[in-house]
């Protein structure tokens, strides 16, 4: 098993285990998964240039989107996330609970798993912040649609902190399941409602919500115009929208697509956890431009995001971890073999951890 690659991958895996504790074993499990790393000396300090609130401007084309990760026809994506997530969200819930999405950490910050829940609802709250939401009684929001809402984490969140009435739409079955149950357990029949749909064609009416939703869902969507196009389209006027999301790092004006390491890298991302071709921020913020939507924001938060998946990686090592993987199938076990790899991107300044925001006009 001990290949020359793995060999050469073993310094930087142990650099990138000893950083953030995680045991190196781990990262050599997959060698196939993390080719890429040879050569490299790792060190997880994310790059510091980057963090912060901008005001993107729309410089790369969408064309990197047709370049990486077209390796499922669409029918295939949905099914396989449909799998994954039926699979894998007990096993979820049962260590992290309500929220399948990153934390947001005070850059260095050491937390406990305690603090990594928490930091899952600070993500939330500096979301409805940097959006604008308001906490003002008499503007709450009202309705809200949460696209791609997992066991229905944000939907809850909102409907107890706004009193806001949440559809929530996800492509698993269980998930959908999972999350009325607890809007029933928590008191929230008649708040929070959630069904399989897809978010490509959701099935709202237009203009219905003051609050459009999609934490951590975009990444896997395969049409990003038609995906921010069905977010405007139900979006209320003067509805907020709010799109948290894993994005490629922005094009250099010189440069026409990723490079070919960074391609492969992302390409077995999106082989472990059925993502389609990815997007920048910058394409993002072009596309909402093209639906003259108005008081578009941009920021990468992949420092304060920093902290979760060394964090998940050593929840996953658990005997707890362990033994919930074996039984929850071979989709989510390669999902967890993958997670060094998002590491990897992060480290290497590629996957940007992004906000974008904007509202649709009046
Ligand atoms: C990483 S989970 C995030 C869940 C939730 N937003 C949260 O923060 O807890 C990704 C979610 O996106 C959903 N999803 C992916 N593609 C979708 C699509 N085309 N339509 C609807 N939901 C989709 C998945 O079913 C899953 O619920």
């Amino acid at each position: 098993m001990a290949t020359s690659k793995s060999n050469l991958s073993w310094s930087a895996n142990s650099s990138i285990a000893a950083k953030h504790s995680i045991p190196s074993s781990f990262l050599s499990l997959s060698p196939s998964l993390l080719p890429v790393r040879r050569r490299r000396r790792v060190n997880l300090n994310l790059r510091r240039d980057t963090a912060g609130s901008l005001r993107v401007k729309a410089m790369a084309t969408a064309a990197t989107a047709t370049e990486v990760g077209e390796m499922r026809t669409r029918e295939e994506l949905k099914k396989g996330i449909a799998e994954l997530y039926d699979e894998s969200s007990g096993i979820w819930e049962d260590i992290w609970g309500d929220h399948m999405h990153h934390g947001f950490y005070d850059p260095s910050q050491e937390a406990s798993l305690s603090h990594h829940k928490a930091a899952q609802i600070r993500l939330i709250e500096e979301a409805l912040r940097f959006a604008g939401v308001s906490d003002d009684p008499s503007r709450l929001l009202k309705r809200m649609v949460d696209v791609g809402c997992g066991i229905g984490g944000s939907s809850r969140y909102m409907a107890k902190k706004y009193g806001a009435t949440c559809q929530g739409i996800t492509l698993s079955p269980i998930q959908a399941q999972r999350a009325q149950a607890l809007a029933v357990a928590e008191g929230l029949a008649d708040k929070a409602f959630f069904q399989v749909a897809d978010a490509l064609e959701q099935p709202f009416p237009d203009g219905q919500f003051d609050l459009v939703w999609s934490m951590e869902s975009g990444e896997h969507m395969p049409d990003k115009r038609k995906f921010v196009n069905e977010l405007a389209r139900v979006a209320a006027p003067g509805g907020t929208i709010v799109i948290v999301t894993w994005c490629h790092r922005d094009l250099s004006p010189s440069e026409e697509s990723l490079k070919p390491k960074e391609k492969e890298l992302l390409r077995k991302i999106c082989d472990a956890y059925y993502l389609p071709a990815w997007c920048s921020t910058a394409d993002y913020v072009k596309l909402l431009e093209s639906l003259s939507l108005q008081d578009i924001k941009a920021a990468d938060w992949s420092e304060h995001v920093a902290p979760f998946w060394p964090a998940v990686i050593r929840s996953a090592l658990t005997w707890k971890g362990i033994t919930s993987l074996i039984r929850a199938g071979w989709k989510t076990i390669k999902g967890a073999l993958a997670m060094p790899l998002m590491v990897e991107g992060y480290k290497m300044g590629l996957i940007k951890f992004a906000i974008i925001t904007c509202r649709k006009s009046e």
